[in-house]
């Protein structure tokens, strides 16, 4: 099947899901799964959420498939997870190997996209991927994966 193709309908599935699920945090466990059972290059997938009330701001790791992560706790400072945060920008690396800021996860990862998820235009969190395969993370995945942490910003907007 044509990656377009895939990517169409992943995009039109996760949007299913966010009228299903029951509340945010089902809808964050449900897409996690849907994205690393459907998208090939998708080796590990997961949220984290900044800790209510934390001070220094600190990632917390929520729902994820894939191995389990030694981050379970990120400092805004720390990684590209704590660049996406605290920048409120996607972040996108083709090769994990050449930026300096990136913590491993798995010696297998090759790149990497992290999507902040807003919330009343502020950052609450952010949805991790990491892939096996160099610059898995084009355009046109941007682009879903960007729509899937946003069905969850209004999905937690939403208070639900
Ligand atoms: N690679 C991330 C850490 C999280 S693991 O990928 C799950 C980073 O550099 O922030």
């Amino acid at each position: 099947m044509p990656v377009t193709t895939r990517i169409e309908e992943v995009r039109n599935e996760v949007t299913e899901l966010a009228q299903a699920s029951p509340t945010a945090q089902d809808l964050m466990k449900d897409m996690v799964r849907l994205l690393h059972h459907r998208m090939l290059k998708y080796n590990w997938v997961g949220f984290y959420l900044l800790e209510p009330g934390a001070q220094p701001p600190v990632l917390v790791l929520g729902a994820f498939e894939g191995a389990m992560t030694p981050h379970t706790r990120i400092p805004l400072n720390q990684g590209i997870c704590g660049a996406a945060a605290s920048s409120g920008q996607t972040v996108v690396v083709d090769d994990v190997s050449k930026d300096p800021r990136y913590l491993a996860c798995s010696l297998e990862t090759k790149s990497e996209i992290v999507v902040p998820v807003f919330v009343n235009g502020k950052v609450v969190g952010e949805l991790d991927i990491d892939s096996h395969f160099p610059a898995a993370f084009t355009p046109e995945h941007q682009a879903l994966v960007q729509h899937c942490a946003a069905l969850v910003g209004k999905r937690l907007e939403a208070g639900r």
